[in-house]
């Protein structure tokens, strides 16, 4: 279930659009970070280091690379600074691949 705030007529989303969180079909809007749609989901650890250790949002603008996801096969993009498009494939990572 979302943990978005519910929109009312002082609170407009962007266009909605599909993606996929680790293989799993999602609802995203047009406007959010990819970041803002992990967190929506319950998802706060978004990667793991290569020691394991749990990561996730800490600066929330570009700076401390806590934030790593895999994006269209991509890794190591920041969750916080990409915006969430159409058919965008988003993963949870592990060290330097995706989560299993
Ligand atoms: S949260 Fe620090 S770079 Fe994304």
């Amino acid at each position: 279930m979302s943990k978005r705030l519910p929109s009312n007529e002082d609170f407009a989303r962007g266009k909605e659009v599909s993606i996929k969180l680790n293989g799993n079909l999602k609802v995203a809007y047009l406007g959010e970070s990819v970041a803002t749609v992990l967190l929506a989901e319950g998802i706060t650890a978004m990667r793991t280091t290569i020691q394991g250790q749990a990561r996730g949002v800490f600066c929330g603008m570009g700076v401390c690379f806590d934030c790593l996801v895999v994006v269209n096969g991509l890794p190591n993009t920041r969750a916080c600074m990409t915006w969430v498009k159409e058919g965008m494939d988003i993963r949870t990572q592990d060290g330097l691949t995706p989560s299993k």
